[in-house]
């Protein structure tokens, strides 16, 4: 495992123009070496940051990515609790991406957070064009946010999917941050991927970035995350940022 990179930034705002541009330069390179850009972005604050200057950065080959989600909530497409509907209104609807190549979770079963798990993981290797039983499925990027718990994606402290190893796709019923079902990317899809980011802003998780970051307190979700062989990236303000060591 490669050591993580931790940038920090003055503003929020310097962080999603660093983004900008780490996005821009990753994509360029997957699509170079495998002809398209497979990223997973997560809700919250996330989306915002990551389209506010990529969304107008005519550089990018939008034509070639392939758009998931680390997780999702269970609702529709257009509850102002989806994820995809944040991604969609944050960047989707200002770029040329094409629809079908945006990988969401299936409408018809969102009332089953079961069955919408299994489906999106067949939808996941469906749209990656590999065999994904026998290995998680290898994202050139996926975007993560953290909570004050130290949960990333859909994955909560003393939950059991955090220790799920056999499935790329889990979902949960009993989520602590509302809404309660949701389905969520299992670490093992998280440590198979290129490129890992975490983009943490405002201040109030620097604790909690400390602890995962520099204590790797396997309590927390996060720590759990270590790409094999990917990059580890951390994408901070300077409140965020304040107890660590910055590259
Ligand atoms: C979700 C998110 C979740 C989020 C963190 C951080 O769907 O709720 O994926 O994991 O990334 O809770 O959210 P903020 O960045 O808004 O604090």
């Amino acid at each position: 495992m490669q050591q993580p990179k931790v940038y920090s930034f003055p503003n929020a705002d310097q962080v999603a123009q660093a983004l900008d541009k780490f996005l821009a330069q990753a994509s360029a390179e997957a699509i170079k070496q495998h002809g398209r850009f497979s990223v997973a972005f997560s809700g919250g604050s996330l989306p915002a940051t990551a389209a506010k200057y990529l969304k107008d950065n005519k550089s990018v080959d939008f034509g070639k990515w392939f758009v998931f989600f680390s997780d999702e909530r269970c609702v529709e497409h257009t509850d102002a609790e989806s994820n995809y509907k944040l991604v969609k209104d944050e960047l989707l609807s200002h770029v040329p991406i094409p629809d079908n190549q945006v990988i969401r979770i299936s409408e018809s079963l969102v009332n089953d957070s079961k069955l919408a798990a299994e489906d999106y993981d067949l939808q996941m290797s469906k749209a990656l064009g590999c065999d994904i039983v026998n290995q998680p499925p290898a994202f050139d990027c996926i975007l993560l946010g953290i909570g004050p718990d130290g949960h990333t994606c859909s994955l909560f402290p003393g939950h059991p999917q955090v220790e799920e190893k056999s499935k790329w796709v889990t979902f949960i019923d009993d989520s602590p941050k509302p809404p309660a079902s949701r389905i969520t990317l299992t670490i093992p899809v998280l440590n198979q991927a290129k490129n890992v980011v975490f983009v943490v802003t405002g201040g109030s998780k620097s604790d909690t970035v400390k602890l995962i970051v520099d204590g790797r307190d396997q309590a927390l979700p996060a720590a759990h995350v270590a790409p094999s062989e990917g990059g580890l990236y951390w994408f901070l303000d300077d409140a965020t940022a304040k107890y660590l060591t910055v590259n």
